[in-house]
């Protein structure tokens, strides 16, 4: 059931605050420790961007999607703190790295113009945002537990997009479910993981604050990358975010991997080759 989140405790400082709760609830020594003790990492399996990545970016694009900029209203839906850590199949952090999310809000439409659900938008929900990793691969989002929808046909058990980039190229694409969820034997895109144990890394499970009088959930979500990635020559990290490997709307459903391409300032993909980092073609 949704819940309108209180005002007063979501405006820019309250987030801050909750950073900073947060920020204990996931220590850096704790996600360490956890690393080191899960020697066998199963790689996070990449996933389809599908059609409905912004065709047009939100006034804001911060880590904090129930506030658009300093508006009053918050955006309805249950209050979730999704954090986790982006790190390679050795467990190394990958740090300066953009993560970026988007989902749809609690009515099922999304910030497309081609995600609308005939019932309309909460135009107080952000839909989108992003945030650098930090030198440990932490990332964190304040956002809505994720909903189901059925868009143009298509029905899909809730789920949030996650999108990696880094120096400026795109290189990871996937999405994170609700582990559990009755709607997940529906939904076709995690029916295509086959193996039990890589589709158990995107299950997430939404566990409730304690305390919180919101009702606040957290929900952790590493991703493990298995592909080497390489920085530029100078060995500085360039950050930015890469373009979207959409294959627009209309596009074939299913999970595999985004394209790849370069933007934002990276050089083009050599001709008849892929860019480094670039994912193998299906
Ligand atoms: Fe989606």
């Amino acid at each position: 059931m949704s819940r309108i989140i209180h005002p007063a405790s979501t405006g820019r400082r309250g987030f801050l605050t909750g950073l900073g709760l947060s920020a204990s609830l996931f220590s850096v020594r704790g996600l360490m420790a956890e690393q080191l003790a899960d020697t066998k990492r199963i790689l996070t399996p990449e996933m389809t961007e599908g059609p409905y990545y912004p065709d047009k970016m939100p006034l804001d694009t911060d880590n904090d999607l129930l506030i658009i900029n300093d508006a009053i209203t918050p955006a309805v839906g249950e209050i979730s703190w999704v954090s986790g850590c982006v790190m390679n199949a050795s467990g190394q952090p990958i740090r300066n790295a953009t993560v970026e999310i988007w989902q749809c809000d609690s009515k099922s439409s999304y910030i497309h113009s081609r995600g609308r659900n005939e019932n309309g938008l909460d135009g107080n929900f952000q839909g989108y945002g992003r945030y650098q990793t930090d030198s440990t691969g932490r990332y964190q989002f304040r956002t809505i537990k994720p909903v189901s929808y059925e868009l143009n046909g298509m029905f899909r058990a809730p789920h949030i997009h996650f999108a990696v980039s880094r120096n400026g190229r795109r290189i990871f694409t996937t999405q994170m479910m609700v582990k559990g969820h009755a709607d997940n034997t529906r939904d076709h895109v995690l029916g295509e993981i086959e193996d039990a144990a890589e589709r158990n890394t995107i299950l997430v499970d939404f566990l409730p604050v304690p305390g919180s009088p919101l009702g606040e959930l957290t929900a952790k979500f590493d991703l493990i990358i298995g592909r080497t990635l390489e920085e530029g020559d100078d060995h500085k990290l360039l950050g930015g975010i890469g373009k979207s490997g959409a294959r627009g709307f209309g596009g074939p459903p299913g999970r595999g991997p985004s394209p790849g391409r370069g933007a934002g300032g990276s050089p083009p993909p050599p001709p008849g080759g892929r860019p480094p980092g670039s994912p193998p073609p299906e």
